[in-house]
């Protein structure tokens, strides 16, 4: 299986001008699955009330029963949202933390996440507490050994990302879990990025909860999200909007389901269309691709590395489809803007520990010519930046 080639490209909607190797952030629809949506739209909008009032929640049960499959759960432990956020705040919203609880995490956490721990903190009295894992990393024991010194008998939750937003870090989360669950902490493990970037199996891991983005590596049409939750924490989750699942009239086998599958009004076309979309990734041998791209990412790092004279971040055994680097000129706003119009050439720039990064994913539509231009491009802003 060839990558980037024009068959695979077209695939995709997007521009051919630009050289996109920022899946990562809002990952990119092929044309097939994009049909899918607009055609659960235009069910919708031939019977409207029908579909909203009494259908949409068979075809719900048809994607929550296909992702369930996929990411290896029961289809009653999981829930869609139209984001990780939201269904990370509906979590974080419904724990009962007390003055004095402490929640260990990394400092390599995704920062819209690190604001709703503090936030919560603020209003509870609890400690967030970002465990520093040191880079580079280089073996399991090395993040397990630092991860644990973090570990109190005030720990009460451990939050953790499945493969980390700034620095691309695959963590080893089912050792956590295990690890947590023999000291009764609870486990939240936030893997916006880890569906079809990984051959996912949540009951494997066995978290307490697991949040999945299906509009990234599964390349489903965005605004598609999932929660896991455990059985024995439903009856204590909370949904962030009261609705008519709350006091259900007719109430379902779940009260967890009730409470999350109506949130008033919406277009849920995108939940709709994940049948469609796990279909498209079967059908073009997802799982070779994903391999491929491992390959390629692995080549892209080693290949940027050599010619940029830079330090790794960690050793190949935590890398799936993203690499990070450490880059030596901090990138603003404009100077992002700045880069993408000169280049048209899409990375993810960021900023962590003070330090500034770039970030590239690699995926089916991305060749070795996208990375030779990205160097071209990185050497070419670096000369213009100290002239
Ligand atoms: C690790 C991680 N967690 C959570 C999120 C939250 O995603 P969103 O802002 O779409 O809710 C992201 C987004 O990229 C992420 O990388």
């Amino acid at each position: 299986m060839e990558l980037g080639t024009e068959r695979i490209k077209s695939l995709f909607m997007l521009d051919s001008n630009i050289t996109c190797l920022n899946h990562g952030s809002f990952g990119a629809c092929p044309k097939e699955v994009f049909s899918s949506l607009v055609k659960w739209q235009e069910t919708l909008e031939k019977n409207p009330v029908k579909h909203l009032a009494f259908d949409v929640f068979k075809y719900l049960e048809k994607s929550r029963e296909a992702l369930s499959l996929y990411v290896k759960c029961y289809k009653d432990d999981l829930a869609f949202f139209p984001n990780p956020s939201t269904a990370l705040n509906t979590v974080l919203r419904s724990l009962d933390l007390q003055k004095g609880d402490e929640i260990l995490t990394t400092d390599h956490e995704y920062g819209a996440m690190d604001r709703a721990w503090r936030f919560l903190c603020k209003k509870t009295g609890s400690i967030y507490i970002n465990q520093s894992i040191s880079l580079p990393l280089n073996s399991r024991e090395q993040f397990l050994n630092e991860f644990k010194k973090g570990i109190t008998k005030k720990t009460k939750v451990i939050f953790l990302s499945h493969i980390t937003s700034p620095t691309a870090l695959i963590f080893p989360v089912k050792e956590i879990c295990d690890i947590a669950r023999e000291r009764n902490i609870i486990t939240i493990i936030d893997g916006a990025h880890a569906p079809a970037q990984l051959d996912l199996d949540i009951l494997d891991i066995n978290p307490d909860f697991y949040c999945g983005a299906c509009h990234k590596w599964m390349c489903s049409p965005k605004g598609v999200a999932f929660l896991y939750v455990k059985r024995e924490f439903q009856a204590q989750i909370e949904p962030l909007v009261i609705s008519w699942g709350y006091e259900s009239d007719n109430p379902s086998h779940s009260q967890f389901l009730d409470y999350l599958q109506w949130q008033g009004t919406y277009d849920m076309s995108a939940y709709l269309a994940i049948p469609d979309t796990i279909d498209f990734l079967k059908k073009n041998n997802w799982d070779v691709v994903t391999q491929e791209c491992h390959k390629l990412n692995i080549w892209a790092k080693d290949k940027i590395l050599s010619e940029m004279g830079m330090d790794p971040l960690c050793s190949d055994l935590f890398l799936g489809q993203m690499s990070s680097f450490y880059f030596k000129d901090p990138m603003n706003d404009q100077s992002q803007i700045d880069f993408f119009d000169k280049y048209q050439t899409q990375v993810l720039f960021t900023l962590w520990n003070n330090r500034s990064l770039f970030r590239i994913s690699i995926q089916a539509y991305n060749n070795k010519q996208d990375i030779y231009r990205l160097i071209e491009a990185l050497k070419d802003y670096q000369k213009q930046a100290r002239v």
